[in-house]
């Protein structure tokens, strides 16, 4: 089996696939996922949730609730307690919603270029397997977060949450791979008009690859009078600018290294997620042995970690091994991946959080919501109030930092470990520096004085 062209053009590299280890474990994993899948299981579940029926629970372990370690969490009510082991699990799956939404987009640019070659049929087919099953996790996900924050934060704090939360539904269903679109009655329909940005993101991508690329994304030249689709959100949306990320989805879905490469920043999506997620997993297995009940969001985070695991190894292995078998990429694939790299970790890992665990990102980006969180009926500080409990959470030094110092370290020694087998990237990547210098208590309260400088003009 050689790895061709499937228009019957020549084989454009002489390379021997078919024995690969790595085949073989896409294979297993796609059969393994079909044979397990827990979406059903997940649906279910947050089709049955009711906050009353689960806010006497924690859902997961306490050093995983907002505001831990800082000295409000350490004067707070147990019930407030409660609440703020709550709101973390809604925070961060709000998250994980918009990064899998990256996914589900993503998945397809790519899928549509490695059908141009042969060998790589099981690939794409479980790929598009997990299309499907990220909108399940997301509507899940979404479902209990409104729920919970309407419960626990009051109808005036989710603002419009409503129409948001049927906007983002819809802009999911828009993602839906078409076989899976038909059965639920939902159409491919963009109103926008293709922009400025949209041109030079097509053109800068014909500068490098011609003006037909053998491997262009079948997907992308299905929707070639539609503008060039990109993500706002999650993942993508800390990486670089809507128009940027433009420019970023042409080329990763114009050669099949850099199709490859994708699954390097899903791969950092999927490190993140469980390194918050495997503490419910473990919580749901020890309630269970022990015949207690479980909250139903620990449940959908267990099931959840389980459909995740066939996610990371094929991140793993695409980003790891399947890139070795692609045509070399060019000088200028190997500056914009590494590009990629160093902007993705520079946004999604490169501070460090005060009072929102395992959260690596400059606290100067939740500004906004812990203010409206410390003046929602679960806390009904004044303004004056909220703003002397924001200044001590996060401009002093308390246990949170501490304790997030030490999340981090377990998190980049993961990273360290993935990014070191990547030999295209610059060694200051490979040793992931970006997410080393974020790791730093100094230079976390540093930041959030200046940041809570600047947000007290703003509110004033
Ligand atoms: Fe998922
Ligand atoms: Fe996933």
């Amino acid at each position: 089996m050689f790895l061709r062209d499937r228009s019957d053009n020549p084989p454009v590299e002489k390379k021997v696939v078919s024995l690969r280890k790595h085949l073989r474990v896409i294979e297993r994993t796609y059969v393994n996922n079909l044979d397990s899948d827990y979406t059903e299981r997940i649906e279910s579940l947050g089709k049955r949730f009711k906050y009353d029926e689960n806010c006497q629970e924690l859902w997961g372990e306490p050093e995983f609730s907002t505001l831990y370690g800082t000295p409000l969490f350490e004067q707070a009510s147990p019930s407030q307690r409660l609440a703020l082991n709550h709101l973390y699990w809604v925070g961060q799956y709000n998250h994980t919603a918009n990064a899998e939404a990256n996914t589900m987009l993503y998945n397809q640019v790519t899928t549509g270029v490695f059908e141009h070659i042969g060998g790589y049929e099981t690939l794409c087919d479980e790929l598009n397997f997990e299309t499907s099953q990220e909108r399940f996790h997301i509507a899940t996900f979404q479902r209990i977060g409104y729920r919970t924050k309407l419960a626990v934060l009051g109808k005036d704090s989710l603002g419009n949450g409503s129409s948001k939360l049927r906007n983002s539904q819809k802009k999911i269903r828009k993602l839906l791979p078409k076989p899976l679109e038909k059965k639920l009655s939902t159409r491919w329909t963009s109103e926008e008009s293709t922009s400025l940005q949209d041109g030079v993101a097509r053109a800068l991508t014909r500068v490098m690859y011609g003006r037909s690329p053998t491997y262009f994304s079948n997907y992308l030249s299905a929707r070639m009078t539609q503008p060039v689709p990109t993500a706002t959100g999650g993942l993508a949306g800390n990486t670089a600018s809507p128009s940027v990320m433009k420019l970023i989805t042409q080329v990763w879905g114009s050669s099949p290294f850099m199709a490859c490469h994708y699954y390097v920043m899903r791969m950092v999506a999927n490190m993140s997620l469980k390194a918050y997620e495997h503490q419910y997993f473990k919580r749901f297995k020890e309630l269970e042995r022990k015949g207690r009940d479980v909250a139903l969001p620990t449940a959908v985070s267990h099931y959840h970690l389980l459909d995740e695991a066939f996610h990371t190894t094929m991140s793993q292995v695409i980003a790891q091994q399947v890139y070795h078998d692609m045509p070399e990429p060019t000088a200028a694939e190997k500056l914009i991946a590494n590009l990629i790299v160093l902007q993705g970790l520079r946004g999604v890992v490169g501070g460090l959080s005060a009072w929102l665990p395992m959260t690596f990102r400059d606290d100067k980006y939740f500004m906004s919501p812990l203010y409206r969180l410390l003046q929602s009926p679960l806390f009904g500080f004044s303004q004056e109030d909220a703003l002397y409990w924001m200044e001590k959470c996060l401009c002093q030094e308390h246990e949170g930092f501490h304790s997030n110092l030490r999340n981090h370290q377990a998190l980049l020694a993961t990273f360290q470990r993935f990014f070191v087998e990547l030999d295209y990237l610059w060694p200051s990547n490979r040793e992931v520096e970006p997410m080393t210098v974020g790791g730093s208590l100094e230079r976390a309260l540093h930041r959030n004085t200046q940041a809570f400088k600047d947000f007290l003009v703003s509110v004033e």
